[in-house]
């Protein structure tokens, strides 16, 4: 087996989305995409497009495992301004439990040696989570909010003005993230103004926040106050089409504010997977994006 950088090509990008598939199907019956389902096809489309991002901003943080030619395993890491981040940590499952994943992790880990802290969203895998906590990583429990939004309880939604983002606001974002994790998400920001539906900004004299939506997931949301928080989830969450399913994954019990406005709003909380840190305390208010935390 050999353990090499990941290429910019779309070879590289089909061959880690092949393991993911298989890696995540093993590990909660996912179903496989379909291709004619829309949502499925966009999904498709942005983790090849955001593998290949990786591959350009952070060649040095991002790993696959070979065997006889074939991709068996893979670790994707990123730096920004001082915080590390692990967006993808996979494994075929017929290479499970015999230290690829082990010797993976260690590439990546060594990529953020000099970052101060670390951050990812980890699966319920108890694999993933011994590997993470031998990395010396604090694993926070982690609770999912899903369902219909209950429209009957939208109530007025105060006076904070809420209003669409754009490329203008990168500077505002990367300012919020920093006061929030102490790091901004640089060019990340951009390709996820490509890749979701929409991104909501608030800005007031009281306090600023983001929030992307993408069909019914809330994917991303920063605020400088739980009040500015709120005001931004409730948008997000009314703005999901009433047809579909809406979630808000990755809350740990510091996001009290958040679930809060998805019981109200009739969503259903269960608890799954960890938010795991190093070298820092879950931010709040903050919902993080498994693949850009
Ligand atoms: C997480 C994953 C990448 C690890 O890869 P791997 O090659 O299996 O990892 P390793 O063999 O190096 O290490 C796994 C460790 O977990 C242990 N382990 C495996 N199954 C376990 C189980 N069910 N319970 C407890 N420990 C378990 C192994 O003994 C090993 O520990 P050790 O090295 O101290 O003996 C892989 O299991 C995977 O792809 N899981 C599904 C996808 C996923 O959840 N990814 C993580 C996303 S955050």
């Amino acid at each position: 087996m050999i353990i090499r950088q990941l290429r910019n090509t779309a070879a590289d990008a089909e061959a880690v989305q092949r393991v993911s598939r298989a890696a995540f199907r093993d590990l909660d019956g996912r179903p496989q995409d379909d291709p004619d389902r829309p949502g499925d096809a966009a999904h498709r489309v942005r983790a090849l497009a955001r593998t290949r991002h990786l591959a350009v901003t952070d060649p040095d943080g991002c790993w696959i495992a070979e065997q006889d030619g074939e991709a068996v395993g893979v670790a994707l890491s990123l730096r920004r301004e001082g915080v590390w981040v692990l967006p993808l940590f996979v494994v075929l499952p017929s290479a499970q439990g015999r230290g690829v994943g082990r010797l993976l992790l260690e590439r990546a880990t060594a990529y953020g040696r000099g970052c101060l802290r670390g951050m990812l969203c980890a699966s319920p895998s108890p694999a993933a989570a011994r590997r993470y906590r031998a990395a010396g990583f604090t694993l926070y429990p982690t609770m999912r909010l899903a369902g219909r939004v209950d429209r009957g309880r939208l109530l007025d939604p105060g006076d904070i003005p809420v209003h669409p983002g754009g490329a203008a606001h990168l500077h505002l974002l990367d300012s919020v993230d920093r006061r929030l994790r102490g790091a901004a998400h640089g060019p990340d920001h951009p390709f996820m103004l490509a890749h979701f539906e929409e991104l909501l900004i608030a800005d007031t004299l009281a306090g600023t926040g983001y929030c992307y939506r993408d069909g019914g997931t809330v994917q991303l949301l920063a605020a400088t106050s739980k009040r500015i928080a709120v005001r931004l989830l409730r948008e997000a969450l009314a703005r999901v089409p009433a047809e579909q399913e809406a979630a808000v994954s990755f809350l740990t019990a510091e996001q009290e504010w958040a679930l809060d406005v998805g019981l109200d709003l009739g969503l259903s909380v269960t608890n799954r997977g960890y938010l795991a840190l190093r070298g820092m305390r879950p931010p709040a208010p903050y919902i993080p994006n498994g693949g850009y935390l």
